[in-house]
């Protein structure tokens, strides 16, 4: 991989120009309205705006939309805002997080496990990420061991996802600042 990097870098030398890579755009508040835009303009189902509550319990919805993030990341590619980088990494995350959840929980983690395991934990209000912590996330494994068909084998995958949703609270807060920062205004999935 590294030769293949230094054979390609030669010619660029002869010729004595840049041909690659490209100039990147400097950064304005537009260029981040655009790219946002542009994110937004990928979007093809009214299903993206469930993007924030994913796993969606039903597979076959959850697939669609795992499909359309699929689809909006291949169609907006590689953006160059921070608030578009952390967009896409959200939803990116928030893929993950779907996959791995019915790869791994779903038999498990039901709707009601899930409810058992908030009340007596408390659940995440919106962007606080600091109530994910040590002690939080051992009273979910302890409420998680409780539920009728969550096993041993459930532990590791429960923390993984712990963890994701995490990152993803964390991203969220950021991606919110970068939208601030940028001025950018939102647009309504459609
Ligand atoms: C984007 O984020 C990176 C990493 O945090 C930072 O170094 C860079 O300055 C940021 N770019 C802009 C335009 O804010
Ligand atoms: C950990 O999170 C719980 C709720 O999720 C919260 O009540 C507690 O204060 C947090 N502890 C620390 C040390 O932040
Ligand atoms: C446990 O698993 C069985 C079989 O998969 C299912 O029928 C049942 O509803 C599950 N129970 C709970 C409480 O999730």
């Amino acid at each position: 991989m590294f030769q293949k990097f230094l054979i390609l870098l030669f010619p660029l030398v002869v010729f004595g120009q840049r041909i690659w890579p490209p100039e990147s755009p400097v950064v304005t508040d537009q260029l981040c309205q655009e790219e946002y835009d542009k994110i937004i303009g990928c979007v093809r189902t009214p299903l993206f705006a469930k993007i924030d509550d994913m796993p969606l319990p039903d597979p076959i919805k959850n697939q669609e939309l795992v499909n359309e993030i699929t689809h909006v990341l291949d169609c907006s590619r590689l953006l160059y805002c921070n608030s578009s980088r952390i967009l896409q990494s959200y939803i990116s995350n928030q893929r993950w997080i779907s996959d791995h959840f019915h790869a791994t929980l779903s038999d498990c983690l039901t709707f009601e496990a899930e409810r058992k395991i908030i009340e007596q934990c408390g659940g995440i209000e919106e962007l606080q990420c600091d109530l994910f912590n040590e002690s939080n996330l051992l009273c979910h494994l302890t409420e998680l061991e409780k539920q009728p068909n969550c096993t041993e084998r459930h532990v590791e995958p429960y923390v993984r996802l712990y963890t994701a949703i995490r990152s993803s609270c964390v991203m969220g807060i950021q991606w919110r600042s970068e939208m601030d920062r940028h001025h950018i205004k939102e647009k309504r999935t459609i």
